[in-house]
């Protein structure tokens, strides 16, 4: 066995440089024509049934706004059912024949079957589930007092959408319909003080991949890599504790855009800004380097005292909406 691995560990490396040299131009050409069909033949959104987890704010308040633009029927999901109101209103006026609201916490299962029922109730379908809501605790590890409030992040995050997307499977399978799973770049390029929500990020990320291949072809997946944007969840606490109060942040409104046009092309993947793919690349091919500037950007700044160190920044719950 052992020298199979001997072996594999010589030859596998030559062979798959020498693949790639040669895959890499084809497979470049297939995307990009790919990519121009799927932008010509993108799937008309009117009269769809989308349900939105955390659509109180942020991202998911805006991906209601573009989705209504384009006539879908929505069901919006979070935990303050007031704001919830607020955004279902507006997206009525952009264009949305019908929008529920349900008050629910993704984090409880029973919650999550109950939002799945209720629009299976009121719209008789789904053909889409976006798996949106989210929070994040900022803080060096070793600083955390309590440990168990971490659980939360992890609740949410992963179990959330793990939560909400086993009792959409039989409806999106009948609709023949997509999952979107809103991802961060924190899953595959760590910064630190965000430990738990980039592993958070990770597993949700690889629990949907694998999950893409168990379903194919009935339901589609696309999995969206965002770096900053423009939310309370980024410029509350979030990019300042961090270090990232220099990264440019994306606009919600232009986010939401960008991910629902990708959706309608059927992507597999978006990752926003674009050029965060190249980042990637570096974190694959000089991990080295990347890890030293990574330390440098966290020395140069220093770090407060554990009492400043931990915020959650999910959307505090008695703040009203705009
Ligand atoms: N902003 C960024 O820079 C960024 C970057 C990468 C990825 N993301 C991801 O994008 C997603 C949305 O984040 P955002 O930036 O839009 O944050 P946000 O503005 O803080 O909004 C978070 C949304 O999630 C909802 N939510 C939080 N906990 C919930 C729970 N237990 N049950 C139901 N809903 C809950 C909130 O509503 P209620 O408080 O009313 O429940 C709110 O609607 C998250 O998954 C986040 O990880 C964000």
């Amino acid at each position: 066995m052992d020298l199979i691995h001997k072996f594999l560990n010589v030859v596998f490396p030559i062979v798959s440089f020498i693949i790639f040299i040669f895959l890499l131009p084809i497979l470049s050409l297939y995307r990009l024509l790919s990519f121009r069909i799927r932008s010509v033949f993108r799937e008309n959104l009117a009269g769809k049934v989308v349900l939105i987890t955390g659509a109180s704010a942020g991202i998911g308040e805006h991906l209601a706004y573009e989705y209504a633009k384009h006539g879908a029927r929505l069901a919006l999901v979070a935990r303050r059912e007031e704001v919830l109101t607020a955004v279902a209103g507006k997206a009525k006026k952009l264009g949305s024949p019908d929008v529920m609201v349900i008050k629910a916490d993704v984090s409880k299962i029973e919650d999550c079957k109950r939002f799945v029922d209720e629009t299976i109730n009121h719209f008789g379908e789904l053909d889409c589930l976006i798996n949106n809501a989210g929070i994040a605790i900022v803080g060096l590890f070793e600083d955390q007092e309590r440990i168990t409030d971490h659980t939360s992040v992890m609740d949410i995050n992963f179990w959330g959408s793990v939560n909400a997307t086993h009792f959409a499977l039989p409806h999106l399978k009948k609709s023949k319909g997509r999952i979107v799973v809103i991802g961060s770049c924190g899953g595959w390029f760590t910064t630190p003080k965000v430990s738990v929500y980039n592993a958070s990020k990770a597993a949700q990320q690889s629990f949907f991949e694998t999950l893409r291949l168990e379903l194919a072809p009935d339901i589609g997946i696309t999995i969206v890599t965002l770096g900053l944007v423009d939310t309370y969840l980024a410029t509350n606490e979030f990019i300042y504790k961090t270090n990232l109060d220099k990264t440019p942040l994306l606009s919600v409104g232009g986010c939401a855009k960008e991910i629902v046009n990708s959706v309608r092309r059927g992507d597999e993947h978006l990752t926003e800004p674009r050029w965060m793919r190249t980042v990637y690349l570096w974190v694959m091919l000089l991990p080295e380097l990347m890890s030293v500037a990574r330390r440098l950007v966290n020395a140069k700044r220093g770090t407060t005292s554990p009492n400043q160190e931990s915020q959650t920044t999910g959307q505090p719950l008695d703040i009203k909406h705009d």
